[in-house]
């Protein structure tokens, strides 16, 4: 039952997610920040004075560092909100954008805000190589660059890459690198499906990201730039990443850039600017879990999220469960299956119905709110229902969100 005090979405849009030499690799994280935070307020019809608080996550932080510190208090101000506006620079991994929502959630429900924005920005293509030592001088011997991207992980502190632990894991859960790779091709072809009816276009969660050139009209990018064709072939061939027994170039997301934003407000506030909702907040949870069970982790959110709301498995319509890769769809929904094949096939086909990060690209910090706004859209134009998005985030971090969206 709907209530003055319910948490709705009222605006979500993010941008393409680009490929790993695009022209969006030269465009800084917060400006592509700048321009969904812009586009939510235009799309929704409030002025930025409206909105109290933004909560902005990033996860790449040395990308962000070529434009100094605080990304959101900059892109906020930047991009028209007024100083009094709060704003929270946050990293969670890939959690970020949701944990962005989850700060915000609380926020209303403390009576401290009314109206949030949760924001995720990256550019990882753009990320710098880092010259440790350079300060204070290299008095003999070579410099060494150090790469903070490279292996994706924690190694540096004694901890594996992500698709060392996805890949162990996954097999450890019985989740074949056939099955994985057999994942990548059905996340590629969903996307592609739903490309061609007309979904993932400019106008319901994209923006495009135009960038001006010295000659000629401004380059516009207005679609998903990594989405390919692939076969089951192709992707066999392929060997595995940074020391994973299964993760590959193809059952792995690309690295891109890109941002999203989201949002929310009670429904005594939306109603007050006459404001239809995208769909109701009724969740918004976080775990974490011991630092290799990436992969398990979406199913230990949604579960909480579920109990938080609850709702049991049954009721959800559809399920978002990020690809940081192939694994960790198929690792979460088999465990939330409990051991039923039959309703882990079930699961798993209401799980990414429009395909996931391996066809669209995973700008880290932004991918969280992609999940949320890609399950709100597709709840709508099925005519309403529940869902559930989870993601997992460095280290074995987990959050989820449960959205309603009314019939
Ligand atoms: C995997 C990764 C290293 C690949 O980077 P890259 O080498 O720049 O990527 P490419 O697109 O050139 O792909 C590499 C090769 O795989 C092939 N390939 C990629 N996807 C494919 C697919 N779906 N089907 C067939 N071949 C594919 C490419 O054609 C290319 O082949 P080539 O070397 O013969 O040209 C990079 O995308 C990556 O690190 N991804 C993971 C990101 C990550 O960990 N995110 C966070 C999770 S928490």
């Amino acid at each position: 039952m709907n209530t003055n005090q319910d948490i709705v979405m009222v605006s979500a849009v993010r941008t393409p997610f680009s490929r790993f030499d695009s022209a969006m690799a030269d465009i800084p994280s917060i400006d592509l920040g700048m321009i969904v935070m812009k586009e939510a307020v235009r799309r929704a019809g409030i002025p930025p004075s409206a909105v109290d608080e933004i909560n902005y996550g990033s996860c790449v932080l040395a990308e962000c560092a070529l434009e100094t510190d605080v990304p959101a208090r900059q892109a906020t101000l930047l991009a028209g909100f007024p100083p009094e506006n709060i704003s929270l620079t946050l990293d969670r991994a890939c959690c970020s954008s949701l944990t962005a929502l989850r700060m915000g959630v609380r926020a209303v429900r403390a009576g401290e805000a009314e109206v949030c924005m949760a924001v995720g920005a990256e550019n990882m293509p753009r990320t710098p190589h880092l010259a440790p030592g350079l300060r204070r001088g290299v008095r003999l011997g070579p410099i060494t660059l150090v790469d903070n991207m490279y292996e994706i992980g924690y190694r540096a502190k004694g901890f594996n890459s992500v698709a060392v632990d996805a890949g162990e894991v996954a097999l450890e859960q019985g989740v074949t690198r056939d099955m994985q790779d057999r994942w990548a091709l059905l996340s590629q072809e969903r996307y592609q499906e739903a490309f061609a009816a007309g979904k993932f276009r400019v106008g319901e969660e994209l923006v495009p990201v135009v960038i001006p050139r010295t000659k000629g009209e401004p380059l516009v990018i207005d679609r998903d730039e990594s989405p390919r064709k692939t076969t089951l072939e192709s992707l066999a061939k392929l060997k595995p990443i940074y020391g994973s027994p299964t993760v590959t170039a193809g059952n792995a997301p690309p690295m891109s850039a890109g941002a999203s934003a989201i949002l929310f407000m009670t429904r005594a506030k939306a109603d007050a600017f006459g404001l239809e909702p995208l769909a109701t907040i009724v969740a918004s949870v976080a775990t974490a879990t011991e630092p290799r069970g990436i992969a398990v982790v979406p199913a230990f959110t949604i579960r909480k999220g579920l109990e938080a709301a609850g709702l049991s498995l049954d009721r959800v319509d559809l399920l978002e469960i990020n690809e940081a890769f192939a694994a960790m769809p198929l690792v979460s929904t088999k465990i939330l299956a409990g051991g039923d094949d039959r309703r882990w096939e079930e699961l798993r086909e209401r799980t990414n119905v429009n395909g996931g990060a391996i066809a669209i690209g995973h700008p880290v910090g932004a991918s969280a709110g992609r999940i949320a706004m890609t399950l709100a859209y597709e709840l709508r134009r099925r005519g309403g229902g529940w869902g559930a998005a989870a993601i997992c985030g460095g280290l074995a971090q987990g959050e989820a969100v449960i959205l309603r969206v009314d019939r």
